[in-house]
């Protein structure tokens, strides 16, 4: 296959302040890293992060939802920070029977802390709306401090490293998970090749490999700890249907649209995706796609 570009964008030429506001915007729309595509569209509450969870339930293996959070050995004392926490998947495991002593959830969203207000009244859990890169937190204040799935949203990926360290004791872990660059790589294969259809030559749905995979994370990682190892995850998902994969890039129907930034048909591109699905699962009962996602636990 040619090699993917990503869709041009051009800038009109125009008075140097103006190019400033402009290169603003753009980044506060970034579809990966931009603050109002973060909290205004792509977290703006959970529905679309449960969405792409959803797909998990056809795991022909079940994975134990403790499986990045294991390594702890949770007995009521700890105080951890879960920076960027969502809609709370690994709060949800920590918080009840007092298996840490606080927890402090931080997420960038209000809109993803009020999915987890419910949790908060039950005791045990604080909710802070802070970024990544500033924690409202002290130095050596926390005993684990993790950042799940998240660091590849952040536009200074070094700096929020710095800040888990800084609020981490000694002695104390961070982790940080994430996914590989070839996660459910067989749904990005036909989104890819759905969106080059519509618009006619070959184009990559959304930009990728993201910033921060379980290739590339160590070496961050590693310049501020000197202990970093990595546990993996790989499931392999079974689909009967392809709903649920149409369901799960509809859920990135705001980013796709951010990235390629021209007209595209999304339910177009939805239509294809399914009738490549249902091919597939009449020809071999059904949609086989793999995850591939890993924890780093850094020292
Ligand atoms: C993919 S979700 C992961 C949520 C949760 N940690 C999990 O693994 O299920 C990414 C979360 O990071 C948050 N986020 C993105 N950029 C952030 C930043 N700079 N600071 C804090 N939170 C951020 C988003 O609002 C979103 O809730």
């Amino acid at each position: 296959m040619a090699p993917l570009a990503p869709p041009a964008r051009g800038l009109p030429y125009v008075f140097p302040l103006c190019l400033v506001w402009f290169a603003g915007r753009v980044s506060d729309d970034d579809p990966t890293t931009g603050r109002r595509m973060l909290t205004g569209s792509a977290y703006a509450d959970d529905r679309h992060i449960r969405s792409r969870m959803a797909i998990y339930a056809y795991a022909e293996t079940a994975a134990d939802p403790r499986w990045r959070t294991s390594v702890i050995p949770w007995d009521g004392t700890q105080i951890v920070a879960d920076v960027g926490c969502g809609n709370g998947f690994d709060l949800r495991q920590i918080v009840p029977q007092g298996r840490c002593r606080h927890a402090i959830g931080l997420d960038l969203s209000a809109g993803m802390l009020r999915s987890l207000e419910d949790l908060r009244q039950s005791g045990g859990l604080s909710l802070v709306q802070a970024d990544a890169q500033r924690l409202p937190l002290s130095d050596e204040s926390v005993d684990v401090a993790m950042a799940m799935h998240m660091l590849y949203h952040v536009p200074d990926i070094p700096a929020a490293i710095r800040e888990l360290r800084r609020i981490t004791k000694r002695g104390g872990t961070v982790l940080a998970s994430t996914n590989s660059s070839v996660h459910l790589a067989e749904i990005h294969d036909l989104l890819d090749a759905a969106v080059s259809s519509q618009l006619d030559r070959p184009v990559q749905a959304l930009p990728g490999p993201n910033s921060f995979t379980t290739q590339s994370g160590a070496a961050i990682l590693s310049q501020e700890f000197s202990s970093v190892t990595l546990r993996t995850l790989d499931l392999s998902l079974s689909i009967p249907t392809a709903q649920p994969v149409i369901t799960y890039v509809a859920s990135i129907r705001e980013p796709i649209l951010a990235w390629i930034g021209e007209p595209l048909a999304f339910d177009a591109v939805l239509n294809d995706i399914a009738v490549k699905v249902e091919q597939v699962i009449q020809a071999q009962g059904s949609f086989r796609t793999f995850t591939h996602m890993g924890v780093f636990i850094c020292r």
